[in-house]
């Protein structure tokens, strides 16, 4: 009997030590210390013995029993550990790697372009002036020298609230342009100076609409920079002086400009200024659509009707006006061939600046 179990715990020790994996481990358990493994069998069978031989054989199975079980433990933790070692192996995590950036925003590029705006005219004496954007048709139109059906307000049909215009009020509407924020900082100004009120140097930025069909280059909304100057004895030297410097801080010192006739209810006399074609030098190009310049804004002494409107004697008084888009600007000075991308919010057009 004594062999028996030796023999027992010899094949049980061997099995054991072939095997590698946890499922198999579950199958030895069965098989070997089971209820119908060997070793049971020898416990069971216990009572067929003599009473010397019962303690003797009940006592040495018991001590295999205990030996099998405390190899099998061992073994699991061995293969335990082993699946640790493996799983660290394999899911070895590669610090040489380099990080991944967070994404981080940037300016969008007319907000840039306007920040440039402020600046060069800020170091010309200018201070921002801040108005509605929505108007009414008195300030938007009227007050501008626009008289109700005016040919020039075809140029600038915009959005209407209708609920104003139900109630016969003057039309609500979005501001088509920046020049009714003039009328509200001349008001604003000769309220606050009734007697000889002193010069006016301002620059009007904010958001304009249009009711237009969006193409590559309108769209229904965009910036624009109003600018105004009054003053005695402003002339249209003065205009030239203001804008052809700014042209060439914001273009390049080499930046040329010409002054071109124009229209405006508003100025009297009018003009358009172009700045030359930066990428053709002024030969002609595709972006110049062969003109060799390109137009940047519009311009003009303010009409007296208008200095009339805004508290301003204009037997006295003088003063020149300007207005530009700065998504315009923009397009010609990073060579933007379509307006549409400026509100599209395509990372892959705003990344670039
Ligand atoms: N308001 C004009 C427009 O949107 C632009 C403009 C032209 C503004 C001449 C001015 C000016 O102040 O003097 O088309």
């Amino acid at each position: 009997m004594g062999e028996g179990l030796e023999q027992i715990k010899g094949e049980a020790i061997e099995a054991l030590e072939n095997i590698n994996e946890q499922t198999d481990l579950e199958a030895w358990k069965v098989k070997y210390l089971g209820r119908s493994s060997a070793i049971m069998g020898v416990f069971k069978s216990l009572g067929t013995l003599s009473k010397e031989d019962k303690p003797i054989v009940g006592k040495n199975a018991n001590l295999v029993k205990v030996a099998l079980e405390k190899a099998l433990a061992q073994k699991d933790d061995l293969l335990n550990q082993h699946a640790i070692y493996q799983s660290l192996e394999e899911e070895k995590i590669d610090v040489t790697l380099p990080g991944r950036k967070t994404a981080s925003g940037s300016l969008h590029p007319t907000t840039q372009t306007l920040r440039e705006i402020y600046r060069v005219f800020g170091d010309m004496g200018f201070q921002i002036y801040r108005s509605q954007e929505v108007e009414s048709d008195m300030y938007n139109f009227q007050l501008l020298n626009f008289p109700l059906h005016h040919p020039a307000r075809d140029m600038q049909d915009t959005f209407f609230l209708k609920s104003s215009q139900d109630r016969g009020e003057d039309p609500l509407l979005l501001r088509t342009h920046t020049s009714p924020g003039q009328i509200h900082a001349m008001r604003e100004h000769t309220s606050k100076y009734p007697e000889d009120p002193p010069p006016i140097r301002i620059i009007l930025p904010g958001m304009c609409y249009r009711y237009e069909q969006i193409t590559a280059r309108s769209e229904i909304q965009f910036n624009q920079v109003e600018g105004l100057a009054i003053g005695k004895g402003i002339t249209f030297g003065d205009l030239k002086g203001t804008l052809s410097n700014f042209a060439r801080r914001m273009f390049g010192q080499d930046a040329k400009t010409r002054f071109r006739a124009s229209h405006f209810p508003f100025t009297e006399p009018s003009a358009e200024m172009d700045v030359g074609c930066f990428l053709c030098g002024g030969e002609g190009c595709s972006v110049c659509k062969g003109a060799g310049w390109l137009e940047i804004l519009g311009c003009g002494m303010v009409h007296p009707t208008v200095l009339e409107n805004g508290g301003f004697d204009p037997e006295v008084y003088s003063g020149f006006a300007f207005g530009m888009g700065s998504e315009r600007i923009t397009m010609t000075r990073h060579h933007i061939e379509d307006i549409r991308y400026f509100w599209a919010n395509d990372l892959r057009f705003l990344d670039q600046f």
